[in-house]
Parts: structure tokens; C-alpha cells; sequence
């Protein structure tokens, strides 16, 4: 069994959860590696819609095993009602879910100093609120972080707590005097009461999975969010604040990044992203616009906060530059039907900016503030094509429009979704 990583080519939510859950099976392992509850991966089967934002895409299929990395950010509480609708929906969650000891923990006062910030002065990323950006800050710094193995220690944990909750409580009061402070003894109490629950499911993953991949056991590493959200490699400071591209993989698992035999680019047939910062494609045309119509048609809406995503052309310039950056083999092409009954459609090639046109991507956020999209028009298709199971079912413009985001990444199109439905897919080669 081969290695795979599937990993979103755009600004996240490219329907990666889809593709997790159709490989899930020839796999032994599914491994998150970053991010924590910012993530939102949507599976649907049959008459069954799972929603899964901390937990792995793989836990839905008790026969493989799941596993939080130690990149990912764990908030406690997050995880066990996580795991109890996963129960109540009738999916058996039990020792196939696994999470890392070294995963850092996320605090009620992260999600306050996030609060905190994006109503300030400074710079609003228009996060999901979370907690991720302060949780990963403190494991960056060191003094604030407490790493999940640490919590299977009562008294070492309640000691290391007592002097982190006052320092944060004095930072809190210092960004606003109206900040929530918070009580050590309590958060104590509530994160040991959820340890009692979490306890079974910690483990040197690390260890496990290098173990299993010496063993020729295939492991599926599912990427949170999308590659132009990357800390390091996506339109900074409009980020979230880990390696969301396959530079998280090592890092993020212990299982060095030469393992990985196969990589998965996920790219929607068009582009969306949700937050600020730069979106050259963006369709801001109204209400009657198609940017909204891509809006109500491909539901997009945030799946952890609601919020309505900003809808685009595809942007094969950024596309281009992510699937580099992963060095993917292959792309699944997402969301296709949500493009039918356009007159025409467009792909950004290129960019122009200061009279000047060019085909990379800028690695700074204001200089793509500042770029324009150069459009190639293709024509649209008409008709519903949410029943097609093979290449030939579709029409020929939908092919055509697969075949040239194909062609202008450099890349094959192993995979095209039609629809939400795990049956709705077309395997392609
Ligand atoms: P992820 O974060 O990358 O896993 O993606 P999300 O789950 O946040 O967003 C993708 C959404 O599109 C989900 O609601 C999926 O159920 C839905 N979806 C997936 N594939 C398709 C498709 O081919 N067509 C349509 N119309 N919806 C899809
Ligand atoms: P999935 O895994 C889309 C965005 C937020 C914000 C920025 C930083 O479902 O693709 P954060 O809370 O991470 O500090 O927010 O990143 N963001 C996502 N956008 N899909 C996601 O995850 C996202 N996770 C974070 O909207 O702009
Ligand atoms: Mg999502």
C-alpha cells in the first residue's frame, strides 16, 4: 500500500473531505497533520451528511485507523463532542482513533486572545475563531504551551497551568480592560475531566506511523485547509498558522516526507475563499451576479462559521504555483457541476499589474492585491450533469474545461466530482 496525501490546491474547502473519505479504504491509516476545529470536511453518503472539523476524514470507516498529528492544535472539548455525534450518528468511534501526545492544546484563552486581536487595531485576518493562530503562537514560544501528554500528568499539569493562566490573564487585561480572565483551578478541573475520556486515544503517533510505514502499510495524509493558506507559502498574513501544503506532512506526523509516493491536488472547477485577503478572480458582481449564483448553486457557505465564501473564476496562476509548491501528481477536479448553465467561463492565466503581464505568483499579499487576472473564456455547457459516472457522460465543453485546467497546471486529471455524493465521481484515468 502506497503513501497518499491529498492537499488543496486554493484557499481551502476544495472538497478534500470527499476525496479522504474515497481513498480512506486502501489505506490503514488517515492522518490529520495540521490545523485543529478551523477545518470544516464534508462527507455525504446516501441519505448521510458527517461534518468533521478536528477529527480525521478516516474516522467515519471503522476498519482504518485515524490519527491526529502532532501539528495538529487539539481543543478537548472540541474533540468529545466531535466524537459523540459521530456515536449518535451510529459510526463507531473507539481505539481506531488515535491522537498524538505531542499535539499542542488549545485553551479558553486562546480563543479570547484571538477575540482580542481581530477586534483591535491591527491587521483582522477574519479567522474562524478557534484559537488556532494564539495556540500555535505559544507552541512557537514555548513558555505558554502544553502539549497533550503533558494532561495524563494531574499535578504536573496543574502545576505548569497555575503560572501560564496568570501571565495570560495579565496579557488579556493589557490588550483590553474588558477582556474575560480566566480561573486556573477550573480550566483544570474541566480538561482532566475531558482527559478522563481522551486518555485511551493518546499515543507517540510519531513512532506508530513510521513503524506502520516500514511495515509497507499505506497512510493517507489528509491536509486541513488549502496551500494559499499556508503559514510560509500562502498570501501571508492572510493565513492560517500552520503548514497547510504538504510541508506539514513531516513535521506534522514524524513520517518523513519520502514516504509520500502519490500526491493529491484538490482544486474546485472554480475558486473560493473565506476571510480577508487578496482574491484576484473574485466575482463581485451582485446580487444577480454569477458570484452569488456560484454561491447558492455550489452552497458555499462556511462550514465552521457560516459565512458566506467569496466566489471566483478559477485562477490557474495560483493553481499553477500550489501544485508546484507540493510537487502533486495528480489532480481531482471538485464541484464540477456547479459551473452548468454558465454561458461561458473563464481561467485566469495570467496576471497583469503595472501594465505588465506575468505568470507567477507574488509572494507577498499586497503586491496580488495590486494584480489583475488576464481571462481565457471557454464556453460553458447547458444541462444537469450530476448523473455522469464516466468521461463520456459528460458534455463536451465540461470536458474541454477539465482537459485545460489539466493542461494549464501541467498535470492529469485522475479524478472529476459531480456532485456531493461519494457515488457521485467520475474516475477519470
Ligand atoms: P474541504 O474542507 O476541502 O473538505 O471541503 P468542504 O467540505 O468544506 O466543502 C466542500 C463542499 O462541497 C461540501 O459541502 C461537499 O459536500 C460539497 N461537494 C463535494 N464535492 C462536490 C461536488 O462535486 N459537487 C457539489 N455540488 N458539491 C460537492
Ligand atoms: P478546510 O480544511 C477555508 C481561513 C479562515 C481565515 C484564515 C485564518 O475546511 O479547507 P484561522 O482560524 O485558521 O486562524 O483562520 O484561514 N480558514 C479556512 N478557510 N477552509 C478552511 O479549512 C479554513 N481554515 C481556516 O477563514 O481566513
Ligand atoms: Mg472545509
Amino acid at each position: 500500500m502506497a503513501c497518499t496525501c491529498v492537499v488543496g490546491l486554493q484557499w481551502g474547502d476544495e472538497a478534500k473531505g470527499k476525496i479522504v473519505d474515497l481513498l480512506t479504504e486502501s489505506h490503514a491509516f488517515v492522518v490529520r497533520y495540521n490545523g485543529g476545529a478551523n477545518a470544516g470536511h464534508t462527507v455525504v453518503s446516501g441519505s448521510q451528511t458527517f461534518k468533521l472539523s478536528l477529527l480525521p476524514t478516516g474516522v467515519l470507516r471503522p476498519n482504518v485507523r485515524s490519527v491526529i498529528g502532532n501539528g495538529v492544535v487539539v481543543y478537548p472539548p472540541r474533540f468529545l463532542e466531535e466524537v459523540s455525534n459521530l456515536r449518535q450518528a451510529g459510526v463507531s468511534v473507539g481505539d481506531n482513533l488515535l491522537v498524538s501526545d505531542r499535539a499542542h492544546v488549545i485553551f479558553p484563552y486562546h480563543m479570547e486572545e484571538e477575540r482580542l486581536n481581530e477586534g483591535g487595531e491591527g491587521k483582522t485576518i477574519g479567522t474562524t475563531g478557534r484559537g488556532i493562530g494564539p495556540c500555535y503562537q505559544d507552541k512557537a514560544g514555548r513558555h505558554f504551551a502544553v502539549r497533550l501528554g503533558e494532561m495524563l500528568h494531574p499535578q504536573h499539569f496543574r502545576e505548569r497551568l497555575g503560572p501560564i493562566v496568570e501571565r495570560k490573564n495579565r496579557l488579556l487585561r493589557a490588550l483590553s480592560p474588558e477582556a474575560r480572565v480566566f480561573d486556573a483551578d477550573t480550566i483544570c478541573a474541566d480538561y482532566l475531566a475531558c482527559m478522563e475520556q481522551i486518555r485511551p486515544h493518546v499515543a507517540d503517533t510519531s513512532r506508530l506511523l513510521r513503524e506502520a510505514s516500514d511495515e509497507g502499510q499505506g497512510i493517507l495524509f489528509e491536509a486541513a485547509q488549502g496551500s494559499l493558506l499556508d503559514v510560509d507559502h500562502g498570501t501571508y498574513p492572510y493565513v492560517t498558522s500552520s503548514n497547510s501544503s504538504t510541508a506539514g506532512v513531516w513535521s506534522g506526523t514524524g513520517v518523513p516526507a519520502r514516504k509520500i509516493e502519490r500526491i493529491i491536488g484538490v482544486i474546485k472547477a472554480y475558486s473560493t475563499r473565506v476571510g480577508r485577503g487578496p482574491f484576484p478572480t473574485e466575482l463581485n458582481d451582485g446580487p444577480e451576479g454569477i458570484g452569488e449564483r456560484i454561491r447558492r448553486t455550489g452552497r458555499e457557505y462556511g462550514t465552521v462559521t457560516g459565512r458566506p465564501r467569496r466566489c471566483g473564476w478559477f485562477d490557474a496562476v495560483a493553481a499553477r504555483y500550489s501544485a508546484a509548491l507540493n510537487d502533486a501528481d495528480e489532480l481531482s477536479v471538485m464541484l464540477l457541476d456547479v459551473l452548468s448553465d454558465l454561458p461561458e467561463l473563464r481561467i485566469a492565466v495570467a496576471y497583469e499589474r503595472d501594465g505588465q503581464r506575468f505568470e507567477h505568483f507574488p509572494t507577498d499579499a499586497s503586491a496580488l492585491e495590486q494584480c489583475h487576472p488576464i481571462y481565457e473564456t471557454l464556453p460553458g455547457w447547458k444541462g444537469d450533469i450530476s448523473t455522469a459516472r464516466r468521461l463520456a457522460d459528460l458534455p463536451a465543453a465540461a470536458r474541454r474545461y477539465v482537459d485545460r485546467l489539466g493542461e494549464l497546471l501541467g498535470l492529469p486529471v485522475t479524478i472529476i466530482s459531480v456532485g456531493p455524493d461519494r457515488a457521485q465521481t467520475i474516475f477519470a484515468k
